[in-house]
């Protein structure tokens, strides 16, 4: 097991020799797990190319790790538990026994379809046990699975697929999320209209029973496939650099890129993290409530504390059904030890009043999780005090797709903790502030470019299929640095604070989405010329989305605003709609003929007395009208 950090001496000392001997600190991290055959080498480098490699040569097999190694002590405790939506339905869990044979089954029924080592895997499904199952099973075979988040629109899931050119889609037949009942197998019919050729099989996982239409081509479903397959499937040998898997992101330009992890680095990175940030100890109730269609489901739902032995909770709703107490029932019905969620839904809660989790006995609740988004001050107050009741720390951890695992937290018990403050920086991780020339600010109390200096074992390898993308997005910006995106400050003492990004990604409920994407899916309405999207403030998203858009030859009323919406959600999904259409005549412009975002961001923030130079523009009188049609 990877080293738990006991003290505050103990973190500085493991800090210390991570930074001044990073191959012998992760040496020794990487050799609590199982390598089929060792590693001759820790790390090989270059932020140039970029190539990153850890533990050269290394074979091992994460499902291994995950359910296996377990299996001698800990094969009758719960791996997994799983809460479904509406709280009178069955709740289930998996021991790790159960939940390795359930695996093998999978693994098996996928070996039958032909997918094997490297190929890739679209998972579309909803927060069922079976998703964590299926992750486990691509991995214990070596094939690569890219989840699509399962709000994502049709022409979502197609562009994935196709990027990936992946040989299989697994998905449900409908997800029931609070009141709703959404069809998913119906998106991914769509989807294979308008794409995914590469595609043999699509397996389907019935899980409310409802009418789905049929291919006999290519439609398998689960129940027929995956009972009767046998509970044992040998570990495919990996190397620890073979892809493990893809998760697509957005970025400041064109679509979503398909981040891509490998199999050992991944492995080392996630336990030792989930061990730190969560301190969980055995016997332990952990509950992350993000999705599994984000980083932070794969990391600290499946892969992080199935290889800590953990007992990992599973929910299949969203906090506000039946009512806004949902989140604290939970934790009061199996007494959750680490509760791990994102402030969107925090300041969601906080709106409906002190009163839901008050109403239940928390004090279960030792460590609180927090990520996805600057967590606002008041907010941070409301989760301390309501829900940890001023006794459980509130870890505020900081990380990107990207990145793998958390970068920068506070540790609970062990530092201290500052509101807004994600604070200090994993053992392994090297944050710097640069200005932006790429000068590094040593100073305290300073606010400056994030960005890391030495890579750790979670680290990206490529954007799958252009690692020119790769260098060019994370590696270019700054010689020699891994820039983050995000802005950071640190005060006298050395905390850091995120503060968010500087560029044209935005985030909205935690969730990261590229202002360039969302415009596309804008411009697909053909009555629209031309349109900029930005960020701004909102009181529970964090941000929300202000769309400008050109149009001659539409009403421009709020009929024309419902297209734009249906537009960008059959393009992308609901969640990138906005929240805000201004219709504009013009859109301010450099002489060169880019949009000044800067410009509109202050409007839409209501900050249009903050604007500044206008100098550069071609076009300085389109800055009034907007101002004048402001609609917030
Ligand atoms: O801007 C930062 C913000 O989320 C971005 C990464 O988004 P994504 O790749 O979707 O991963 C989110 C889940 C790990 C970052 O560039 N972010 C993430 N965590 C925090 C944060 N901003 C402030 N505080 C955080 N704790």
């Amino acid at each position: 097991m990877t080293t738990q950090i006991k003290d505050l001496a103990h973190y500085k000392e493991l800090y210390k020799q991570s930074v001044e001997n990073p191959e012998q600190f992760w040496d020794k991290e990487a050799q609590t797990f199982t390598w089929f055959e060792q590693y001759d080498k820790v790390c090989e480098w270059n932020f140039t190319e970029p190539k990153v490699k850890w533990f050269i040569n290394g074979k091992m097999n994460i499902s291994y790790d995950c359910l296996d190694r377990h299996l001698p002590d800990k094969a009758d405790q719960v791996a997994i538990l799983w809460e479904p939506n509406e709280p009178t339905d069955q709740a289930t869990s998996y021991t790790y026994q159960e939940l390795h044979d359930e695996v093998c089954k999978c693994a098996n029924a996928l070996k039958n379809f032909g997918i094997g080592k490297g190929d890739r895997v679209i998972i579309y499904m909803p927060m069922l046990a079976e998703l964590a199952i299926v992750l486990l099973a691509c991995s214990r075979i070596g094939a690569v699975h890219s989840v699509v988040y399962c709000g994502f629109s049709a022409q979502a899931i197609a562009d994935r697929t196709d990027d990936a050119q992946a040989k299989m889609i697994i998905c449900s037949d409908y997800n029931k999320r609070g009141h709703k009942n959404i069809p998913v197998k119906a998106v991914v019919d769509e989807a294979m209209n308008i794409g995914c050729n590469s595609v043999e099989t699509v397996l389907v996982h019935k899980n409310t029973g409802g009418e789905v239409n049929w291919s006999d081509d290519v439609d398998r479903w689960w129940h027929d496939e995956v009972p009767n397959q046998s509970p044992f499937c040998a570990a495919e040998e990996m190397d620890a650099e073979d892809l493990h898997f893809i998760l697509y992101t957005s970025g400041s330009t064109g679509k979503p890129k398909g981040v891509v992890h490998t199999c050992g680095g991944y492995m080392v990175y996630s336990c030792f993290t989930f061990r730190n940030v969560f301190q969980y100890k055995p016997g332990d109730i952990y509950w992350c409530s993000a999705d599994i269609g984000w980083i932070t489901g794969h990391s600290y739902i499946v892969y992080g504390p199935l290889l800590a032995g953990a007992s990992s909770l599973m929910f299949e709703g969203v906090p506000t059904y039946p009512d806004a107490g949902r989140f604290w029932e939970v934790c009061e019905k199996y007494k959750v030890n680490q509760f791990y969620t994102a402030p969107t839904a925090i300041r969601a809660l906080m709106a409906h009043g002190d009163s839901f989790p008050a109403k239940y006995d928390l004090s279960s609740i030792k460590v609180l999780g927090s990520v996805g988004e600057p967590i606002n001050e008041e907010a941070w107050h409301w989760y301390n005090d309501k829900v940890g009741k001023g006794k459980a720390p509130i870890v505020d951890t900081y990380f990107q797709t990207e990145n793998g695992g958390i970068m920068i937290t506070p540790f609970p018990g062990i530092t201290d903790t500052k509101p807004t403050y994600a604070s200090y920086p994993m053992p392994g991780i090297q944050p710097i502030l640069v200005d932006k020339d790429g000068k590094e600010i040593k100073e305290n109390n300073v606010e400056g470019l994030l960005c890391i200096k030495h890579p750790w074992p979670s680290i990206l390898r490529t954007t799958y299929g252009d690692h020119e993308r790769c260098r060019q997005t994370y590696f270019s910006t700054f010689k020699n640095l891994y820039f983050t995106g995000d802005g950071a400050r640190r005060d006298e003492e050395g905390r850091l604070r995120i503060i968010g990004r500087v560029d044209d990604v935005i985030n909205v409920s935690g969730h990261r989405m590229g202002t360039a994407e969302v415009e596309n899916a804008i411009n697909e309405h053909p009555s629209v010329i031309e349109s900029a999207v930005v960020g701004y403030p909102h009181p529970i998203k964090g941000q929300g989305i202000y769309a400008y858009v050109i149009s001659v030859d539409k009403e421009l009323n709020d009929e024309f605003r419902k297209e734009i919406n249906a537009v960008v959600a059959r393009e992308i999904g609901p969640i990138a709609k906005p929240d805000v259409i201004q219709f504009v005549t013009g859109l301010p412009k450099t002489r060169s003929g880019k949009i000044m975002r800067r410009v509109l961001r202050k409007i839409a923030s209501n900050e249009a007395d903050k604007i500044g130079d206008l100098t550069t523009l071609r076009n300085p009188e389109v800055v009034e009208s907007i101002k004048q049609g402001v609609l917030v």
